[in-house]
């Protein structure tokens, strides 16, 4: 039994990314210099025994912590390490007047893991191959479903895939775990594999707020490939606290998805919920790292960086969307958001009146309500 533990501590690594909205300068646009560092400082300081290696960024208001360590998923001391992390950033946020200091933390105590308690969470833990590249991805202004197309064309379809005619190994499909976010009682999954089930897959991922690929396993080796973060915020505290920005860690090459074969359907820039108050729809922007957000609180931006890993160390970042393929996707993508965005409140411009988190909206329906006759 000994054997097998320490064969299992030393082995395998864990990825963990814990992310938060604990305040940003002028409305959403992006936390300050002081509170990056102080959440920096923190798991750098208080870290040291526990983790192997960090990395922490932002993308539009929300902070991300990425961590290697030899813990596992869920881990307790990991997680509460990230969650003091934050609490500690929302102190300096407060001093500083920021705006939300300490929006995403919705619980008072810390019970286990983060999970339900406002951070949004993703995490891997594998034996690592000799080489071993991965890619963390953050998303802002909009929500986890804005993961699901990007995954169906590249895990699912040979037209941005050529893996999938290429490979042997990646022909063989992959095992998707798909999550019914609007079940609140408990977690509700499906399992379905590609390609057999791939019409069936897209049944689901087509409605991005109410399916949410949780993560994606090879069917060649069985590992678990993909996770993305599941959190939808206003389950958990009853009420609009601001859209789930997602998070995502996906591990590239061999019988895995290329790296560019992960990233091709970003050149798209699909429409996804978010946006304006989290109500509206737009295109998904690439950005480069540390991106700040901007027009109408947006537009929807989505960053991504490649690291390799040994040993639990990380190689620095390479910013894959910094880069000039993506300055023209960019341009493209601020055509599409100027093109819906003329058509401003009007019809898929706006959010379904379902997905609304603006109370205010509500309450005018009901005034109006009483209001309308029915004719004889
Ligand atoms: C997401 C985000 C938005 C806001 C939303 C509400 O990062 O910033 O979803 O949370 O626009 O904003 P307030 O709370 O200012 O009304
Ligand atoms: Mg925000
Ligand atoms: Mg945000």
């Amino acid at each position: 039994m000994k054997f097998v533990d320490w064969h299992y501590i030393i082995m395998k690594i864990t990825l963990s990314i814990i992310k938060a909205d604990i305040g940003s300068i002028g409305g959403h646009i992006k936390p300050s210099q002081k509170l990056l560092e102080t959440v920096k400082n923190y798991i750098k300081k208080k870290g040291k025994k526990l983790i192997i290696d960090h990395y922490v960024g932002h993308t539009g208001d929300d902070i991300a912590i990425l961590t290697t360590h030899r813990q596992g998923v869920l881990s307790q001391p990991i997680h509460k390490l990230c969650w003091q992390a934050f609490l500690e950033g929302t102190k300096v946020a407060k001093k500083q007047g920021l705006y939300g200091a300490g929006q995403d933390l919705l619980k008072e105590t810390f019970s286990g893991n983060v999970k339900g308690m406002g951070p949004a969470v993703a995490e891997l833990e594998f034996e690592e191959r000799p080489a071993e590249p991965f890619l963390m991805f953050a998303a802002d202004k909009t929500e986890p479903g804005a993961f699901n197309l990007p995954l169906y064309l590249s895990f699912a379809d040979p037209m941005y895939n050529p893996g999938l005619m290429l490979s042997p190994q990646i022909k063989k499909g992959f095992k998707w775990v798909i999550m019914d976010v609007a079940y609140t009682k408990a977690d509700k999954v499906i399992t379905l594999v590609s390609p057999e089930d791939s019409y069936d897959i897209a049944a689901l991922l087509r409605d991005n707020g109410r399916f949410v690929v949780e993560a994606i396993y090879s069917r060649e080796s069985e590992e678990r490939i993909v996770s993305v973060s599941t959190t939808r915020l206003h389950n958990i505290a009853g009420r609009y606290v601001g859209k789930d920005d997602p998070v995502m860690l996906a591990r590239t090459q061999r019988d895995f998805p290329a790296t560019g074969e992960i990233l091709a359907p970003y050149t798209i820039g699909h429409y996804v919920a978010g946006f304006m108050r989290g109500s509206h729809t737009g295109p998904l922007m690439p950005v480069k790292k540390n991106s700040s957000i901007s027009f109408f609180d947006g537009p929807p931006v989505v960053n991504c960086l490649a690291f390799c890993v040994r040993n639990g160390k990380m190689t620095e970042p390479a910013d894959v969307f910094d880069h000039p393929y993506w300055d023209w996707v960019r341009d493209k993508v601020s055509q599409k958001a100027e093109e819906i965005r003329k058509q401003g409140f009007s019809g898929a411009a706006m959010l379904p009146m379902s997905e609304l988190e603006y109370t205010g909206i509500v309450e005018t329906l009901k005034k109006l309500e009483k209001r309308f006759k029915i004719r004889k």
